[in-house]
């Protein structure tokens, strides 16, 4: 038997009101839109950022070309900005023709704010948003790491926290979570989001949307969520950043939709559409992905504003003949508001008037936007008041203590010695050398899409270690961007770390700006000349009997298989944030234990790339044999799996036991904790539907839960399975529960889970 479900979560109203709003204030925004012009209604969906004018030979998209491409630098760059003039747009905000504004300086954003309160004719609130990805002045680890710490708790802590610091600074509006789905570890944009994973990214989706947005004790402690890049921006082809995308439509359905509907479910007020074409239509006008399933199917009552400029990409795309034609085709797919392009603000009056748009179309864009701002408040408290602006001058002691919890669950131990004998953690008497550019260095700890941080407040690797191990030494040996004339300076000090420590710590990798937008790479070894030197301080440690430790810090899922064979220890310290330092300390020193996963999978080689670990099985799973779905010159698995992570004691499974109820399954393992030290572990639920009507994956992960067993005793854990939670949706987007033989596995990863047992299910 087969249940069928369609996606539809909420019944559809004609006139869409935002649940969260009272009668009143419902009521409230339908008497202003009947007040509005169309003028002021179009100016609602119009978003602007501060122009920087003047002065320039060039023009200003010229002057960043000439930046990008190296024909000025950096230095001669921000001199040029610091002189510059720049257009708050003050008059078209008078006018009511700025609904929105990309702003954090709370001074700018309350001159602003008075201008659109008190000297536009209706006096409606500017709402000013942010790119606040991970964390706003206490900057946490970068979400593929953070999602590593299978932590919900955790995931809504930090966004709440994000919240209220950027809220005191008059930010009201953050992009972000980010939330979409990546497998390819070329893509830059790997580092801003929770991973490969549909379960792992819907629990993340859900846990940044509630701490963003329901602390409603006061108006300063919550903002609006936006869920990005909706939708399939992260199966860029070739990993190529802004390619194009083309995914089925039950993968849309089962895989790349999930967390946003995980997080539209939990709340989330706007979303903002992403860059790509997704099956031949760009996603800032297409109608399938924006009116059909998100407005209709799944409920979605917020509003949907476009990526930077790209209505007019739309054009670009081959989607639309020139700027109207890109506002109308935008509008009507469901795109309330326009990031950058001034197209609705020129457009779409005129549409209306022809009759190309209809005003129904507006008037529900307006709405939406408009109750966003009611629910936010903001009609009540436009201003920021000058105490909360300074609340933050000197960060809390409770908001560095969470950086650092962060940053402690999101490192991951890769490995631990080579022959059974750990390495870490390191001795505190140990005379450690602690090597690479990266570690005294605190930009590099940060990550990208992180603006509003201060030097003050990090902990640098050589900050954080030289407090834990007294006798630490720092080189600054090599870096990812060693130049040619620092080789010989960088291999003395690989000599001299070699000679002084009993333990050599590189700290390598990739420097902040290689991962985030537009940082797609080709090859994802470490960058530069990083594997050559390793390897010369490899050779120079075994000659001396040293062991060497890589503190690995990156944006993305690097290739470390050379690493993996020859280095002593790996510590996956991605780019945890203000406090990595004192974390990675912690770690290094046992004054905690690595208890981080990977939330992607991590290739054997770029070749690889895009590697899943929920694949179909295909009808030729990879093997030894030749004619199987492999490689003739590359391992088809990968390096570590999804789901990996070690830590200072070893955890052993027994007794898994699958036990049906009336409308669930638990899966129940014995845990435990053989070695001698505490430690937490997270295990893994997967399953798999071995025969349906569309292949399922060989796993797929169904929940996790976490324990900690004392050293020499053992803990249950049951992880509950709700029937309903074991379908999927065909290419229609209708969900199927169809009966059949399941395979339950449980345990510490998505490789090593073990067959907890096969049942055969009926609904
Ligand atoms: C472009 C990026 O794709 C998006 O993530 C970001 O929120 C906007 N620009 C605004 O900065």
């Amino acid at each position: 038997m087969t249940c069928r479900f369609p996606l539809t979560f909420t019944i559809q109203k004609r006139i869409r009101k935002m649940k969260e709003l009272t009668a009143k204030q419902n009521e409230f925004v339908e008497e202003l839109i009947s007040r509005m012009t169309l003028e002021e209604k179009i100016g609602q969906l119009n978003q602007a950022s501060v122009s920087i004018v003047g002065g320039f030979d060039v023009s200003f998209p010229e002057l960043i070309e000439m930046n990008a491409d190296g024909r000025i630098s950096n230095e001669e760059f921000q001199r040029i900005l610091s002189n510059a003039d720049r257009d708050y747009h003050e008059e078209e905000i008078r006018k009511g023709m700025v609904g929105s504004m990309m702003v954090s300086d709370p001074e700018d954003c309350n001159r602003l704010q008075k201008v659109a309160v008190e000297e536009s004719r209706l006096g409606i609130p500017l709402i000013f948003g942010l790119d606040v990805i991970h964390g706003f002045r206490s900057v946490y680890p970068i979400a593929i790491a953070e999602a590593g710490a299978f932590d919900t708790d955790l995931f809504a802590r930090t966004a709440a926290m994000a919240a209220r610091e950027s809220r005191t600074q008059g930010v009201a509006w953050h992009f972000a979570p980010m939330l979409d789905i990546a497998r390819d570890a070329r893509w830059g944009r790997v580092s801003e989001g929770p991973g490969e994973d549909r379960y792992l990214a819907s629990a993340f989706a859900a846990a940044k949307v509630h701490g963003l947005q329901d602390d409603h004790s006061s108006t300063e402690n919550y903002v609006a969520a936006c869920m990005k890049h909706y939708m399939g921006y992260g199966a860029c082809e070739s990993g190529r950043d802004y390619n194009t995308t083309s995914i089925a439509p039950h993968l849309v359905y089962n895989h790349y939709l999930a967390p946003f509907a995980a997080g539209a479910k939990a709340g989330a007020k706007t979303v903002m559409a992403s860059f790509n074409d997704l099956n031949g239509v760009p996603c800032t006008a297409n109608s399938w992905t924006l009116r059909k399933i998100l407005k209709g199917d799944l409920g979605f009552e917020g509003f949907v504003v476009s990526d930077a400029n790209a209505i007019r990409e739309v054009i670009v795309h081959g989607y639309a003949e020139d700027e109207k034609d890109a506002g109308i085709k935008s509008v009507n797919a469901g795109l309330d508001m326009d990031m950058g392009t001034e197209i609705y603000l020129h457009n779409l009056a005129a549409a209306v008037e022809e009759g190309t748009v209809k005003m129904e179309v507006i008037d529900d864009a307006v709405r939406r936007i408009l109750s966003v701002k009611v629910w936010l408040g903001l009609f009540d408290h436009p201003y920021t008041e000058e105490a909360a602006m300074h609340r933050y001058d000197v960060l809390p002691a409770e908001h560095l203590a969470l950086a650092e919890e962060a940053a402690v669950k999101s490192a991951v131990l890769l490995k631990n010695g080579t022959d059974g004998t750990p390495v870490l953690p390191l001795s505190k008497d140990a005379k450690v050398s602690l090597l690479g550019t990266l570690a005294d260095d605190r930009e590099n700890i940060i990550g990208a899409w992180a603006m509003n941080w201060r030097e003050e407040d990090c902990v640098t690797i050589r900050a954080g270690m030289e407090e834990i191990f007294p006798s630490l030494q720092y080189f600054k040996g090599f870096g990812p961007v060693t130049a040619a004339d620092e080789l010989d300076a960088a291999r003395k000090d690989i000599d001299d770390a070699v000679a002084y420590g009993d333990v050599i710590v590189a700290a390598l990798g990739e420097p902040g700006e290689m991962s985030g937008e537009a940082s797609s790479r080709a090859s994802i070894i470490m960058p530069g000349s990083q594997r050559q030197l390793l390897g010369e301080l490899m050779e120079k440690a075994r000659a001396a009997g040293k062991k060497v430790v890589l503190l690995a810090m990156n944006g993305r899922p690097l290739d470390l298989s050379w690493e993996t064979e020859h280095v002593d220890a790996i510590l996956e310290g991605w780019q945890l944030g203000i406090r990595m330092g004192s974390a990675v300390a912690k770690l290094l020193g046992g004054d905690a234990a690595p208890e981080g996963r990977l939330a992607s999978t991590f290739p054997a080689c770029v070749g690889q790339c895009p590697i899943y670990y929920s694949h179909p099985n295909t009808g030729r799973p990879g093997s030894r044999s030749k004619f199987t779905s492999r490689y003739l010159d590359a391992p088809y698995e990968p390096l570590y799996p999804f789901g990996y992570g070690l830590t200072y004691t070893q955890f052993e499974y027994s007794d898994a036991s699958v036990t049906e109820k009336a409308d669930s399954f638990d899966v129940s393992v014995k845990v435990m904790n053989t070695g001698s030290r505490s430690a937490v572990e997270t295990v893994q639920l997967y399953m798999q539907d071995v025969s349906a009507s569309l292949v399922r994956p060989v796993r797929e992960l169904k929940g996790f839960a976490k324990t900690s067993p004392a050293p020499g005793s053992c803990e249950t854990v049951t992880i509950s399975l709700a029937k309903k939670d074991m379908g999927f949706y065909d290419n229609e987007g209708t969900y199927l529960l169809e009966d059949g033989k399941f395979r339950f596995y449980i345990g510490a990863n998505s490789r090593d889970a073990a067959l907890a047992a096969e049942i055969n299910v009926k609904f």
